[in-house]
């Protein structure tokens, strides 16, 4: 079925949105799909910004054909070569095969690696702060290394104020009938899945983040167009104020989220007593998750978003319980700082997981670990309610 959308003169939508697939990159769950995002330009000449992944390659063809309506493709900008976005180059090639594509060097060199097939085409290779032009339209390249890939780059359309973001402001989630940010209630449907998206998706490299954002703090941006999620067209200071903080690792909420591992039941119990008594203490929301049941990346955005994280993990195999081991190794890979932990350990004969977390959590940039660990011997006990408030009131005052 035909579906493609103006965003702005010139400029149309014709990607598609995929609601069947189970794991983004085979990794991350998705409960109400994705979009993957592609734009048209008819100009005096065409191009089109990326294409689409295989799964929606049907989608994209009909919609692409359709906005060009009996037009032939002159340029093809590559803005990220991780396969989601160019799955469909060899196709829209394949139909139009005089076709310039638009691409940096390392653009040109991952193109090599993914297709060869494809050397022959013809091509026009830029760089930081060159532009390009089709006509009316003239697009400004501002390169956007390692976000997410190291040739990702970004193009501005000064015409219409578009900033063309590839992955950066994108979102899981798939797109209904609007293609925009503002036919939503962003809050509500999108912005928990965009910060999951964020945080683990790019959340390595706020630094160059915070680069790209410092240059696009010089664009007049009317219009964001991401590769995943909604177009943006309003309100724009409040995604980029969500990407400052995201990518400054400032916490979004001053709340606190408790992780807890429980082989039986009685370090969960514990951890539940903590999450009333923290609540009692400091007001606000606590969330309390069981770390082997909600799958990491959404334990990773909690991370993002609170400033308190209370880890709660019984001993095993005299080290950690593997899904909490995990979850501190994620936090690493990822780089997360600026945060505040609480710690406490459960085991029956030789509790060592609080010494072990504390290890792992002290590579951490600009963490602070507060002392000491609560030590429950199998399980909580009345005895145990006096270490327990001071547990909760130390967090509380932190
Ligand atoms: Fe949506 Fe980094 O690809």
């Amino acid at each position: 079925m035909i579906n493609f959308q103006l965003v702005t003169d010139d400029t149309y939508w014709v990607g598609g949105s995929d609601r069947r697939l189970a794991l983004f990159e085979n990794l991350f769950p998705l409960t109400d799909g994705v979009s993957y995002n592609s734009y048209l330009i008819l100009d005096e000449k065409t191009a089109l910004f990326d294409t689409a992944d295989i799964s929606i390659s049907d989608q994209f063809m009909e919609n692409l054909h359709a906005a060009l309506n009996g037009r032939k493709l002159d340029y093809l900008v590559i803005l990220h070569m991780e396969p989601d976005h160019c799955s469909q180059i060899g196709a829209v090639a394949a139909l139009f095969p005089e076709v310039t594509l638009v691409g940096n060097v390392k653009t040109f060199t991952f193109l090599h690696q993914f297709f060869p097939e494809l050397d022959t085409l013809s091509r026009v290779t830029v760089k930081e702060g060159e532009t390009f032009s089709t006509g009316k339209h003239i697009f400004h390249f501002v390169m956007a290394p390692m976000v997410h890939w190291p040739e990702a780059m970004m193009a501005f359309d000064e015409a219409t104020g578009t900033l063309f973001s590839a992955d950066a402001f994108g979102t899981f989630g798939a797109i209904d009938a609007g293609i925009f940010a503002d036919n939503y209630d962003y809050e509500r449907q999108f912005l928990d899945e965009a910060r999951r998206y964020y945080a683990n998706i790019v959340g390595k490299y706020g630094m160059q983040v915070q680069m790209v954002l410092k240059k696009a703090a010089g664009l007049q941006i009317r219009n964001i167009c991401s590769l995943h999620g909604p177009v943006w067209r309003k309100n724009i200071g409040y995604l980029l104020e969500k990407y400052e903080k995201w990518s400054t690792y400032t916490p979004e909420d001053d709340e606190t989220v408790v992780f807890y591992g429980s082989l039986y039941g009685h370090t969960a119990s514990a951890a539940e007593a903590a999450a009333a008594e923290l609540q009692k203490k400091n007001g606000g929301m606590v969330r309390v998750y069981d770390v082997s049941k909600t799958h990491a990346s959404y334990l990773i955005s909690e991370v993002w978003r609170c400033r308190k994280i209370v880890l709660f993990c019984p001993t095993y195999n005299n080290g950690l319980y593997l899904p909490m081991e995990a979850l501190l190794h994620d936090m690493a890979a990822l780089g997360v700082k600026n945060r505040v932990f609480a710690l406490a350990e459960n085991g029956t004969w030789a509790p060592v997981s609080g010494k072990l977390m504390a290890e792992q959590l002290s590579a951490l940039k600009d963490v602070q670990i507060l002392s000491p660990v609560l030590t429950i011997k199998s399980a909580l006990h009345a005895q145990d309610q006096e270490a327990l408030e001071a547990f909760a009131k130390a967090v509380a005052e932190a």
